[in-house]
């Protein structure tokens, strides 16, 4: 069996005196999505940080696409991290002054591809996101759903392995965040790529392949697979797609 796209074993972090994820692990071959939902504080952020390389935890592993993070030279970890991660946030993040297509292909002109080159792939993807004809507006005058589909096209960009979403459906109506789900929980399939989702909206944790709850530390599967279920009953089930 090949290598999982995100493999996180003996994960451990705190910040200041709370220890937010204690011996950790979580796995998501790609093709697979993961949700994970928790109160607020209890480190969903912090895990996606950890993931990223962009917070050192005290202790464990992480593998992206293979490659052990903390092995990663200062120096190669922006790069690497270009090719192999792709972030949505909350409020899509994109840069006002630029237009849909010109910041969904910021991270090919990053990586130092051409402009023509860099601008067709993001007009395609923006086509395949069914957000094409906003591809000239400017990011400053977009709704919620499609700047959300925007960030999602340039998290794309670079076809990255491993797309990380935190809270990407937190700004947005009902019907706005069950198009943006479509899209987002797609992309595994279509794309090929593992997708991580913190979210607070147990309807969009619900979409996803497999389901966790951090709390207390510890990452938690929940019992029933109904949207909205309590997951307060431990299991060490965390592998998505299993
Ligand atoms: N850079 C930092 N410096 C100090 N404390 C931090 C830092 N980053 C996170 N924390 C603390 O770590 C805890 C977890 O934060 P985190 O943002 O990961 O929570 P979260 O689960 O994502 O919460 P929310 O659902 O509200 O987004 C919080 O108590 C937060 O204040
Ligand atoms: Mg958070």
């Amino acid at each position: 069996m090949s290598e999982p796209t995100l493999e996180v074993r003996g994960l451990t972090c705190s910040i200041g005196r709370r220890t937010l994820l204690r011996e950790t692990d979580l796995t998501a071959p790609a093709g697979t999505s993961l949700s994970v939902t928790g109160p607020s504080g209890s480190g969903k952020s912090t895990l996606l940080s950890c993931i990223a390389g962009l917070h050192t935890p005290q202790a464990g592993t992480i593998r992206v696409g293979g490659t052990d993070i903390a092995a990663l030279r200062p120096s190669r970890a922006a790069a690497w991290r270009l090719h192999t991660i792709g972030f949505v946030y909350q409020f899509g993040e994109l840069l006002p002054e630029l237009s849909a297509v010109e910041n969904a292909a910021l991270p090919l002109l990053i990586a130092g591809r051409g402009r023509r080159e860099a601008y067709g792939a993001a007009e395609s993807l923006l086509g395949e996101l069914g957000v094409g004809e906003i591809a000239d507006s400017p990011a400053s005058v977009l709704s919620g759903g499609e700047r959300q589909r925007v960030a999602v096209a340039r998290a794309l960009s670079t076809r990255p392995p491993l797309i990380l979403a935190d809270e990407p459906t937190g700004a947005l109506d009902e019907s706005t965040t069950d198009d943006v789900c479509e899209t987002l929980f797609g992309l595994p399939a279509r794309y090929g790529c593992a997708l991580v989702v913190v979210t607070h909206n147990p309807v969009v944790a619900h979409r996803a392949d497999l389901r966790l709850t951090l709390r207390g530390g510890a990452l938690h599967s929940p019992p029933e697979s109904a949207p909205g279920s309590t997951p307060d009953s431990a299991t060490d089930t965390t592998t998505a797609g299993a």
